[in-house]
């Protein structure tokens, strides 16, 4: 056997031992322009880039981090990661994964209930979830239009040049929410896509509204996940969409590329979706082809911390992030965008002429910024669960304490 491809406990040893060091300048690699035409050997290979790969990435689980929707990952995923890495399996062929089909089949049996469907599939992220709910909306309900809010994630816009459906953007109200008063009287040829957590700013679209078109989607692909949490009814009237797009490399915590596509009827949209082949067992359903067992890292991280256990955690980051709400509302010197719903705090200070100094100030993977209305914000996202609010408040602070003193 080639022993590249053998169990190499060394290496994988030296693997583990190196991601525990604390590579703290960002090292960039010098890679010559060609390909080279000698190997170097793995453990030379390895022992090259990591400075570069653990040191040149910023770790989502610091103190400080509270700035995007990447959460950090548990390590019971990164084991996963690493059998699957091993293996190899094709989840196109039941014969290469037998279990790990049936992995992916819980999974989404355990999770498409709270949202009120009734099956799905996985996905590497929410783009290819909500091009595969679009699909499906203008297969089984003959749609020929994309409605969503201005704030809707340009995966929608995306999927409906893909799909060559027409798209029609609603603008939003104060709130950042789709302003339901802007819709089209008649739905009948539309698929109305609502947004439960918007990427900019975490509104909510009114979810009410589902039903009302010929099919309605929801791009749960940031808060999804509260519908394990004691936070669920902010996302009450989603079991009346006909499929539900979730992230589960966002508020599941699980390493990319991992995400769901839910359906109300999956037994048709599946079928409106799957093309047959002769060299295989079972019909391809989706966009993808071959695709991994990233089931297996969700499987484990669900079973590892139970429902209670997602539940605490999700729950933990609205906390963070609302008390940094309270903070920003209490000091007059800042102002809030809109009360954040779901883990995304925006505000800014008052002087604009303060933005850019305190943005430099704060700690780097802090604070990302989103532009609303041609304003510049500040944008919080509550991914990190081990994010230190206190600390990151007092930050704030301090620059707001020097500005005034000096
Ligand atoms: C609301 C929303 N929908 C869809 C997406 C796309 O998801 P992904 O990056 O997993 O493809 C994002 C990503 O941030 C998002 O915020």
């Amino acid at each position: 056997m080639d022993k590249e491809f053998a169990f190499n406990s060394d290496g994988l040893h030296r693997a583990v031992e190196l991601m525990s060091r604390d590579f703290s300048s960002d090292q960039v690699l010098d890679l010559s322009n060609e390909l080279p035409e000698i190997g170097m050997g793995s453990i030379a290979a390895m022992n090259s880039l990591a400075a570069s790969i653990l040191g040149g990435a910023a770790r989502l689980g610091e103190a400080t981090s509270f700035a995007h929707m990447d959460p950090p990952t548990p390590w019971i995923t990164w084991a996963m990661t690493l059998w699957n890495a091993s293996l190899n399996q094709n989840l196109l062929h039941p014969a290469t994964a037998p279990a790990a089909r049936q992995m992916e089949h819980r999974v989404v049996a355990w999770l498409a209930p709270f949202f009120g469907m009734n099956g799905g599939h996985m996905t590497p992220g929410s783009t290819v979830a909500n091009l595969t709910a679009l699909w499906s909306a203008r297969e089984c309900a003959g749609v020929t239009e994309v409605i969503a809010s201005e704030a809707s994630h340009l995966s929608i816009a995306k999927a409906a040049h893909i799909l060559g459906l027409k798209y029609l953007s609603v603008p939003t109200d104060a709130n950042g929410s789709m302003d339901a008063a802007l819709l089209p009287t008649d739905l009948s040829k539309s698929v109305l896509v609502l947004t439960a957590g918007t990427t900019s700013t975490g509104a909510i679209d009114t979810l009410a509204l589902a039903a009302r078109a010929a099919w309605t989607h929801v791009d749960a692909a940031w808060a999804g996940p509260l519908r394990l949490s004691q936070y669920a009814n902010l996302l009450d009237g989603i079991e009346a969409a006909d499929s539900v797009a979730v992230s589960a490399h966002k508020w599941l915590f699980q390493p990319k590329e991992s995400a769901l596509v839910f359906f109300k009827n999956t037994e048709k949209s599946h079928a409106a979706i799957s093309f047959g082949g002769a060299y295989l067992a079972t019909p391809n359903v989706g966009v993808l082809g071959s695709h991994g067992a990233t089931a297996t890292a969700l499987l484990a991280t669900l079973l590892a911390w139970g429902h209670q256990g997602v539940a605490q955690r999700i729950e933990h980051c609205m906390s963070l992030a609302r008390c940094l709400r309270d903070f920003v509302a209490a000091d007059e010197r800042l102002e809030l965008y809109a009360e954040p719903q779901t883990g995304i705090v925006v505000w800014r200070p008052k002087d604009k002429n303060l933005f850019d100094k305190l943005l430099h100030q704060l700690p780097k993977g802090s604070t990302s910024t989103t532009s609303i209305a041609g304003g510049k914000w500040f944008r919080n996202v509550a991914a990190n669960p081990s994010a230190e609010i206190d600390q990151f408040i007092a930050t704030i602070q301090g620059v707001m304490a020097e500005r005034v003193h000096g």
